[in-house]
Order: C-alpha cells, then structure tokens, then sequence
C-alpha cells in the first residue's frame, strides 16, 4: 500500500470507530439491529487469523483448588499453580451461589435494560468512577473486541449510589464478599511464597475497589473476532467470576487451554504485580476471550490492584531476594504504571519487560 491508502484507510477506520461509538448503544446494540456480518472494525488481520488454526487445544484444564481443605495442602496447591499457571479457580470459597447468580443477573439486566440509562453511563471520562463503553481502548488498538464493558474504579469503599441501579444491590453485595475472599487469597499466597500471612496484604494489594463487568453478546461471526485480545492482567490478582458461557482462555505451554466454566467457581489470577513482586516466582499469564455463537457471555472481573493513586513503589520483595536469586525487576511506580497500561491498547501488552534488570 502507497503512504497516501494507508493514511486514507486509517481515517476511514477512525471515521467508523466515531460513528460506532457514537451510538452509545456498544455491540449488544448493533446485535438488536440485526446485522449478519460483523462491522470491519471489529476483524482481526489476516495474519492472526491464519495464526489460530495451528492450535491444537490440548485437553488440559487449569487446576482446581478445594479451599475447604487442609490448609499445608491448599497452600501447596495455591503454591504449584500460582508458579506454573498463574491461574486457577477456586471452589468452597466461602460466597453463597446465589451472590453469583445475583451479580451475573446484575450484569445482565443492566446490559439488557433500558437503552437510555445505558447511554448515561457510556463514557470515556477518565474522572468518571463508573464508566460504560465497548473496549476502554477502543481507539488504541488494532482491532476492536466484541464486548461492552461496565467498569468502576474508587480508591476506597464503592459509592453506591454511582452503580446504575439495575445492578447496583448485586454488585455491591458481591464486591464485598470478593473483597473477603481476596484477602483469604493473599494470605494463601503470601504463605505459598514462603512469607507471614499478611505480608501481602500489608504491602496494600487489596487495597481499592475496581472491577470490571463484562457483556460478550453472541456474536454472527466469532471466528473473525475476539471477545478480548490477549493481555496480561493490571493487578496483584484478579478474581474472576463467569457465567455459563465458554470463552476464556489461558496460554499455557504455546497452546490456549479453555477455562471451563463451573457452577459455583471462581477463577483466581495472577497479575503483573504480583509477578513483580514475587520476583517472577509467580506468573502473569496471557488470556483472552474467543467469541462465541451463544451469548450472552458475562463476567466480572474483581481486581485487587493496590493503592494506585498514591503512586506507591513496588520492587520484589526482600526475603525472596538472595544471592542466588538477585531481583530480576526494578521498582515500579504503582499509578505511573496504571496510567501508562490505560494510555495504550490491551494488545500492546505492557508487561514487565521493561522494568527487567
Ligand atoms: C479481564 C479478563 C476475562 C473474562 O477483565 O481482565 O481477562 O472472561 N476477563 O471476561
Ligand atoms: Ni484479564
């Protein structure tokens, strides 16, 4: 292509992305109005298209861990998985399945509901603490995803009152019982790294509310999309709550392996943070979401992402550093950083790389 249609091509693909976002109606939106083919911007390149038919899909699953087990045993497990995976989910946690059921309807309603309270919410107002959209980085990335998003980030309790009123009971009442579990978490995992109990919690990683729920509509043509590109996780840890539909997937030994749903589970992840910190004892795994013919998939993912308006300094933790195992990462400031993952699209991937010594 002559500079001149690369140029033309990229106003064009701006153009669509303005008129689509314009609706404020998001991919559910464009479903209702019938259509048969997915819009352009929502096609991946042919060269990852072609790229996806040399996976095989091994019959892998991620490990499931029984929490209302012996403790040296979970913490074993929480250990192996968190080294290996970076993911797992996790069953007997200690959340009633009607909360799940209730945050999943939450979700659903909301999306499902009235177009004009959809409307009010829909933003891309960094100041905004609850924020509706189709993919935060709509106007960064390659490739548009097929998924609207309800999102909320406060620095300390929820303001209720800022939740749309379809969801706001449901979700309140699962953010506090997943805020519960996430301390459980870091005590697991601060105890599988071999340190005191709190040290993770000590260190604030739970510190914030910010969740993000996700409405994946059933989609005409889910081999030219994705539901969500492949990322690493923003976060100490994310917990993961999915409804019945398939679609999430881990990237574990050069292949994608499906993250089943279950009844009644959540899935825990580890996030770049975490890494960091552990001094990459622990990984952040790539994921994504494949679209899918049935719909709607919902989620909501619970991220445990610290105090990341303080900016705060995050390097390895001191007792896992050893002449034998030097930090492998430089400090990171927590909000710079936050800042930095939101400024580019989710396919660029920050990473840790950059902050490797
Ligand atoms: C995320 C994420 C997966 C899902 O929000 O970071 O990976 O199943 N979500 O929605
Ligand atoms: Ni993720």
């Amino acid at each position: 292509m002559t500079g001149v249609t690369i140029q033309q091509k990229n106003t064009d693909r701006k153009q669509m992305l303005e008129a689509f976002d314009e609706t404020k109606t998001g991919v559910k939106g464009l479903l209702d109005s019938g259509l048969d083919k997915i819009p352009e911007i929502f096609v991946r390149p042919s060269e990852e298209l072609s790229e996806e038919l040399t996976y095989k899909y091994p019959k892998i699953e991620v490990p499931v861990i029984d929490l209302s087990a012996g403790r040296i045993q979970v913490v074993e497990q929480v250990r192996s998985a968190s080294e290996k995976w970076g993911f797992f989910q996790v069953v007997n946690h200690g959340i009633p399945s009607e909360v799940l059921d209730r945050a999943i309807n939450g979700v659903r309603e909301f999306n499902e509901g009235d177009v004009e309270e959809k409307r009010k919410y829909y933003s891309r107002d960094d100041r905004r603490n609850v924020k509706f959209s189709t993919n935060y980085d709509l106007y960064s990335s390659k490739t548009a995803n097929w998924r609207d998003s309800l999102r909320f980030s406060f620095p300390d309790q929820i303001r209720s009152e800022e939740l749309p009123l379809s969801c706001r009971e449901s979700t309140v009442e699962y953010s506090n019982h997943v805020a519960v579990l996430g301390n459980n978490l870091l005590e697991l995992l601060s105890e599988a790294l071999g340190l005191k109990p709190d040290h993770l919690n000590k260190l604030e990683c739970a510190k914030g509310r910010r969740m993000s729920m996700h409405y994946y509509p059933a989609c005409p043509e889910p081999e030219l999309t994705l539901g969500s590109t492949k990322h690493t996780d923003t976060a100490f840890l994310t917990i993961l709550l999915q409804n019945h539909v398939n679609g999430l997937q881990v990237f574990y030994e050069d292949q994608w392996i499906k993250v089943e749903p279950y009844p009644g589970a959540l899935i825990a992840n580890i996030g770049n943070f975490l890494q960091l910190v552990s001094n990459g004892k622990f990984r952040s795994v790539m994921h994504r979401v494949v679209a899918n013919r049935e719909g709607p998939r919902i989620s909501a993912a619970y991220f445990l992402s610290g105090p990341y308006e303080e900016n705060k300094v995050y390097g390895p933790i001191e007792e896992l550093i050893s002449e034998e195992s030097p930090a492998i990462y430089r400090e990171v400031h927590l909000r710079d950083y936050i800042q930095k993952f939101l400024s580019v699209g989710l396919d660029e991937n920050l990473g840790l790389d950059f902050w490797k010594i």
